[in-house]
């Protein structure tokens, strides 16, 4: 089902690559005008929506700088004069075991994964109320819903989940819902270089394969979306069954099916 909204604005932040890209080049095809924001250079996909017959434009943003917000939602608001949607996706990770996780990178993974949301939300939350309400997306993981060995990428995604239903509480009065989705393993860079910890997880997922970036991507285009309209301070896990079923789809497999 395709959403055909050409009125619509959505700010799509680590949109220069990975999911992010893929949300941004699915949303401009669904008709909405896409801002990608990134530290990276998010030209070259602007260029692929403009080319596709998108409208899109980049706009520098490292998450973690409040003051660089107020710029990018400046040029949201001089460029398209409204805002309708904001998907947190930028993202890092750290597969770092406990005692090898030093003050530096909880710092920086704390900085991005959890301030980059809190200062975007603050700083779009007035243009977004100003257009007549909207959605935010705020892109979390499983890690965010179980134990996870890496202190830092779980304990930062746990705290985005909160501040989703933090935030959904104070927005609903401004018509603006918040929502947090939660990945599993999905095929992007994020993976890259970690085969055995992949080969070793997908033995845990009842689905029994990693998901695609596409999958994602439709759930954030549902929660923008009107046939999510209802939906407020929820969490969507993305995940093949892993959370829900991983650990005994894994007890019987090894068992052979004989219990
Ligand atoms: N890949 C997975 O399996 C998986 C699973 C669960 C959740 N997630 C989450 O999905 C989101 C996207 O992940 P991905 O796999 O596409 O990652 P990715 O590494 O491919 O892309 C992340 C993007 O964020 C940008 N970015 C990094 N730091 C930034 C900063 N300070 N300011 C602005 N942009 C910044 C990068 O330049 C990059 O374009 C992340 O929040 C990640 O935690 C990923």
């Amino acid at each position: 089902m395709s959403e055909l909204r050409t009125d619509r604005v959505v700010l799509v932040t680590g949109a220069a690559g990975g999911m992010g890209a893929g949300h941004a080049r699915a949303l401009a095809a669904d008709g909405w005008r896409v801002a990608l924001a990134d530290v990276a250079d998010a030209g070259p996909v602007v260029e692929e929506i403009r080319a596709a017959g998108g409208t899109a434009s980049a706009h520098h943003l490292d998450v973690t700088e409040a003051k660089l917000w107020d710029r990018v939602v400046a040029e949201v608001t001089d460029q398209y004069g409204a805002l309708h949607g904001l998907v947190n996706n930028a993202g890092v990770s750290r597969r770092l075991r406990f005692m090898d996780t030093t003050h530096e990178v909880w710092h920086r993974v704390m900085a991005i994964n959890v301030d980059g949301p809190f200062y975007g939300i603050q700083a779009c939350a007035p243009l977004l109320r100003d257009s007549g309400g909207g959605s935010i997306v705020n892109i979390s993981s499983i890690a965010g819903q179980i134990g996870y060995f890496s202190p830092s990428y779980s304990t930062s995604k746990w705290a985005l989940r909160g501040l989703t239903k933090s935030a959904a509480g104070e927005l609903a009065a401004w018509g603006i819902r918040v929502n947090s989705v939660h990945p599993g393993l999905v095929e992007t860079p994020l993976l890259e270089g970690a085969d055995g910890f992949v080969d070793s997880a997908v033995a845990s997922i009842p689905a029994g394969r990693m998901g695609r970036p596409e999958e994602i991507t439709d759930v954030v285009r549902f929660l923008l979306g009107d046939g999510s309209r209802y939906m407020t301070g929820g969490e969507l896990t993305v995940d093949g069954g892993l959370v829900s079923n991983g650990l005994y789809h894994r007890i019987l497999t090894e068992m052979d099916g004989d219990l």
